[in-house]
């Protein structure tokens, strides 16, 4: 990735912090939000890295980020519209990094609620949303990507689960640049929900049997029948009629062996 070249094709009111190590550009992001708050600035921000020391994933995992292998970025913005939710945004920025990444690579990419976007051998990218309380109804929010590009060379604790969408040299720039534009879109206009019919075209399990997990734990077990406006989960309780949607950014799915 170069920092130049990225530079060159962000939009103007984006200020760019490039590293080519650091612990978490989520963590960074969210140093900076706070100290942006105080000084009452408050344009957004793209954290770019080479390699994480301490990349987070959802519910506290790790988030392997070794140096040259993947694509560890953090946009950070301030919102005061009321309409903001994790669960949204993340369903937002799923459906946008999902198609920026079939633009890059011609191939096609799938969406397991919430965060996860797979390839065919696995998955490919995971996004951490993360929110800051500011001051009012001003809240700052990081929206952490992480792709894995390269070769599929993965710590033995990952083979099997993680993939890679492959080389895509000379194109991460432009990857990065039109996710940014898109998430900055959607944070302009959180109200429309078009991008749904994206994230609906690509969501992996609808109709299987799963496994509903809140930090590892089955808590419930049931049949995923969609994704609502507000991403959340549709899914009907054995034994129920009706769907519930579910929206805490805690659950996780699991097809049911
Ligand atoms: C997940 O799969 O649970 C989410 C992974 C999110 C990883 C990205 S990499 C860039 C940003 N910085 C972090 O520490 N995490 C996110």
């Amino acid at each position: 990735m170069d920092k130049l070249e990225l530079e060159s094709l962000l939009l103007d009111n984006v200020e760019l912090h490039f590293f080519d190590v650091i612990d978490s550009t989520n963590t960074q992001a969210k140093k900076i939000a706070e100290e942006m708050a105080l000084c009452g600035a408050l344009t957004p921000q793209l954290f770019v890295a080479k390699a994480q020391t301490s990349g987070r994933g959802r519910m506290g995992r790790l988030f392997s980020s070794r140096a040259d292998s993947g694509i560890y970025m953090s946009l950070l913005y301030f919102t005061d519209k009321p309409l903001w939710d994790a669960v949204s945004i993340t369903t937002a920025a799923a459906s946008i990094v999902a198609m920026e990444i079939e633009r890059v690579t011609c191939e096609s990419m799938r969406v397991k609620w919430v965060n996860d976007i797979y390839n065919e051998k696995g998955k490919v990218c995971g996004i951490l949303v993360e929110s800051v309380p500011i001051s009012g109804d001003n809240v700052a929010i990081i929206v952490g990507i992480g792709i894995n590009v390269g070769e599929d060379n993965f710590p033995k604790e990952l083979c099997g689960i993680a993939a890679s969408i492959g080389n895509i040299d000379g194109k991460e720039e432009k990857l990065v640049a039109e996710i940014v534009k898109g998430l900055l879109n959607h944070a302009s206009a959180p109200e429309d929900r078009g991008y749904m019919a994206e994230y609906r075209k690509r969501l992996m399990m609808l109709g299987d049997t799963v496994n509903l997990l809140n930090c590892g734990e089955i808590i419930d077990e049931g049949i995923v029948v969609g994704v609502d406006d507000d991403g959340g989960l549709l899914f009907v309780p054995n034994g129920q009629d009706e769907a519930v949607s579910i929206h805490s950014g805690e659950i996780s799915l699991r097809v049911k062996s």
